[in-house]
């Protein structure tokens, strides 16, 4: 069986780290959304040959350290499916280590796409049972769409879309790992936080405008080096016209919304100027 899909990138819409847990994990309380921007995954189950996964990115794993890869290998244990020799392709147009969920959503989009390919062996709580294990964000990517998560980001509730917007993305020429900047965090420092439930009433009414000005995420209080290229991406974007702007998940990767498309295009020409990573729908 072959299989052609999409792996959409997540961008938050708010950010907030709770406490830290005795697992090491954090506690959160965020607000998800799918970014327009995707990987594209070529999936053939029956090659005969040993399980393979291979991109257009070299330095990506190419074994059971490649989290698409680690969910087909969870989707058949837990099935108790035999692998008939497992080929991935990804396309990684989603940058990596930036804060997108990239790697999860490649995860989640494996495990859908299988579980679908097979005639729907697991039902929903396996699937996002699975989810959980192989990344905190990994679950908001099975589900999609717009999303409050809480916990690890395995706790979800669906919320009404996004209203209809330009995003403009830009990811300055760092890496931030996801452990290293947890490990920077600590909560009893964290004065401003998100105004979650101004968000929510925000999305329930479709005010665009008033969701964008209560962008937030609690990272940004605790960025090592890359602030300036942080703050100088949300000041361009906001120079043009974007009605708010915010780095998205543990960065460095920011964004911006518009309700203007001539305004976001500007803005991704300007940014484009100073750096190679810049997206816009
Ligand atoms: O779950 P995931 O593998 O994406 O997490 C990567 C790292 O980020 C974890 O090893 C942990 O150090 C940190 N993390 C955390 N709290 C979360 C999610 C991730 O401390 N809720």
């Amino acid at each position: 069986m072959k299989a052609t899909i999409e792996a959409r990138a997540k961008i938050n819409i708010t950010l907030d780290i709770l406490s830290r847990r005795p697992d090491g994990y954090h506690e959160m309380r965020m607000i998800m959304t799918e970014a327009p921007l995707c990987d594209i995954i070529s999936i053939d189950t029956q090659t005969g040959a040993r399980d393979v996964i291979s991109s257009n990115l070299s330095f990506l794993p190419s074994d059971g350290r490649n989290v698409a890869l680690a969910a087909a290998h969870r989707f058949f244990e837990s099935a108790s499916i035999q692998s008939g020799g497992i080929s991935i392709n990804i396309h990684k147009r989603i940058p990596v280590a930036a804060g997108l969920a990239g790697g999860s959503s490649n995860a989640a989009a494996v495990l859908k796409a299988l579980n679908e390919m097979y005639g729907n062996p697991l039902d929903r709580e396996q699937l996002f049972a699975i989810a959980a294990e192989i990344g905190s964000d990994v679950p908001f990517c099975l589900l999609g769409g717009t999303a409050m998560a809480e916990g690890r980001g395995e706790r979800l509730k669906p919320l009404p879309s996004l209203p209809d917007c330009k995003i403009v993305l830009c990811k300055p020429s760092l890496s931030f790992s996801t452990r290293a900047m947890f490990e920077k965090i600590d909560c009893s420092r964290i004065r401003n936080r998100p105004d979650t439930e101004g968000v929510l009433k925000a999305l329930e009414s479709g005010d665009l405008g008033g969701i964008a000005r209560r962008l937030y995420n609690v990272f940004e209080n605790f960025l090592p080096e890359g602030k300036r290229d942080i703050l100088s991406i949300k000041t361009m974007m906001l120079d043009e016209g974007a009605l708010g702007a915010v780095m998205s998940g543990s960065g460095p990767t920011v964004y911006g919304i518009f309700n203007n498309s001539d305004y976001a295009k500007r803005a991704y020409d300007k940014l484009r100027e100073n750096y190679l990573t810049v997206f816009m729908n």
